[in-house]
């Protein structure tokens, strides 16, 4: 019983030390790393029991998800850093994430379609003079304060995070408009949203945004035309049911640009970014500084952000995930601003509805 106990604190004590991201350094000892899988698999009520292959893949996996988590909490420079743990996707590879979870790649007429796009986005905003406006912004904005929100969803491994995010910026719009709050249909948009969007199987915010305004497509109510999480034949109903976008939406490249993302925020509503999200595999909570590059070519998942907190002692934007409330903070997640962080500036798209 003693010695059953001792294991127990002693995988407690990991885990523990896992989840607050102490760095601390996991020895080359397997037995060790045997007992941790045991309590992840615990935890996060999995199970390969009966199958040693599938059991060995998932541990291996698991096995670099800890030299990983290593890695990036070795670079935390204050307490208020990014800090990495086990999460449900550690034992899963970095392939299979991207696979489940997130787009590894944008089929080739997803690119040209964006290309056009960045011609047909409005530059209004551009326009304007950031440094003398962005003096002028608050220090804190976060639109969940003002009920405009609504409750983080969960894509599982539907790979739609295009659609989520846009429904979620358009509902925030919506609610801003009217004071209405309303879960919108995203399995409308994986349904039925052309443009080269691919239901479950990926698509783009701009192009989504583009073929909304150019079919005058009414997007419906949740309950109306409920989440599925797979494709499915799309059943559109005719017009004067639900709700427009406006046709004059941006969907705009604002890397070095970044005051316009916190003016958008401040003074228009929460916007829809696509990002690369490969290191939030293993995110606990903090803020993400480095690790989390931002080329184009590294863009594979989509979000909304809801405002920022330049008055933090790391000035951060507020990310809304789609990936249900188990992850990060409630679901969220913070990401520093002012450096293209994750590619948050690549692709950026605010809208209002009609
Ligand atoms: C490995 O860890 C276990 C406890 O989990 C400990 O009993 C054992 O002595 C360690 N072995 C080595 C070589 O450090
Ligand atoms: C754990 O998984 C089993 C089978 O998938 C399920 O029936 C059970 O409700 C789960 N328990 C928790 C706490 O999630
Ligand atoms: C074990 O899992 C692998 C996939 O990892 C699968 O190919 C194989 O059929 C499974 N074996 C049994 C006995 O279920
Ligand atoms: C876009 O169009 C809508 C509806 O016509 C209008 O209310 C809104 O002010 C416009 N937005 C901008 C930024 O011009």
């Amino acid at each position: 019983m003693a010695i059953v106990w001792r294991r127990v604190c002693i995988i407690v004590g990991l885990v523990a030390l896992c989840f607050l991201g102490i760095p601390i350094r996991i020895d080359d000892n397997e037995s060790q790393k045997r007992e941790l899988f045991k309590g992840f698999l615990q935890r996060f009520n999995k199970t390969y029991e009966g199958n040693e292959t599938e059991y060995m893949k998932h541990y291996n996996n698991f096995k670099e998800s800890l030299n990983i988590i290593y890695e990036l909490n070795r670079d935390r420079l204050t307490e208020h850093s990014a800090v990495y743990g086990l999460t449900a996707y550690s034992d899963l590879s970095k392939d299979e994430f991207l696979h489940l979870y997130l787009q590894p790649r944008l089929p080739e007429h997803l690119n040209v379609m964006k290309q056009k796009q960045r011609h047909y986005s409005h530059n209004y905003y551009n326009a304007v003079n950031e440094r003398a406006v962005v003096d002028g912004l608050p220090l804190r904005v976060d639109w969940r304060d003002r009920n405009v929100i609504t409750e983080v969803r969960n894509q599982k491994t539907c790979g739609a995070c295009w659609a989520f995010s846009t429904a979620a910026t358009i509902e925030a719009m919506y609610a801003i408009k009217t004071g209405l709050l309303h879960k919108l249909s995203v399995q409308e948009l994986i349904d039925c949203a052309g443009n080269g969007n691919m239901g479950c199987e990926g698509g783009d915010t701009c192009s989504l945004l583009h073929w909304l305004v150019d079919k005058k497509i009414n997007i419906e109510f949740d309950n109306e035309y409920p989440l599925a999480w797979r494709t499915q034949m799309c059943k559109l109903k005719g017009s004067g049911h639900g709700i427009q976008i406006a046709p004059n939406f941006t969907c705009e490249y604002l890397v070095d640009s970044e005051d316009v993302i916190m003016m958008l925020l401040a003074h228009h509503g929460p916007v829809a970014v696509a990002v690369n999200a490969v290191n939030w595999q293993n995110y606990l909570g903090g803020v993400i500084q480095f690790h989390c590059d931002g080329g184009p070519e590294h863009i594979n998942h989509a979000v909304q952000i809801v405002g920022y907190d330049r008055s933090a002692p790391v000035p951060h934007y507020i990310v809304r995930n789609s990936w249900g409330v188990e992850f990060g903070h409630s679901g969220y997640l913070y990401i520093a601003v002012g450096s293209n962080l994750c590619g948050l500036a690549t692709e950026v798209s605010s809208l209002d509805v009609l």
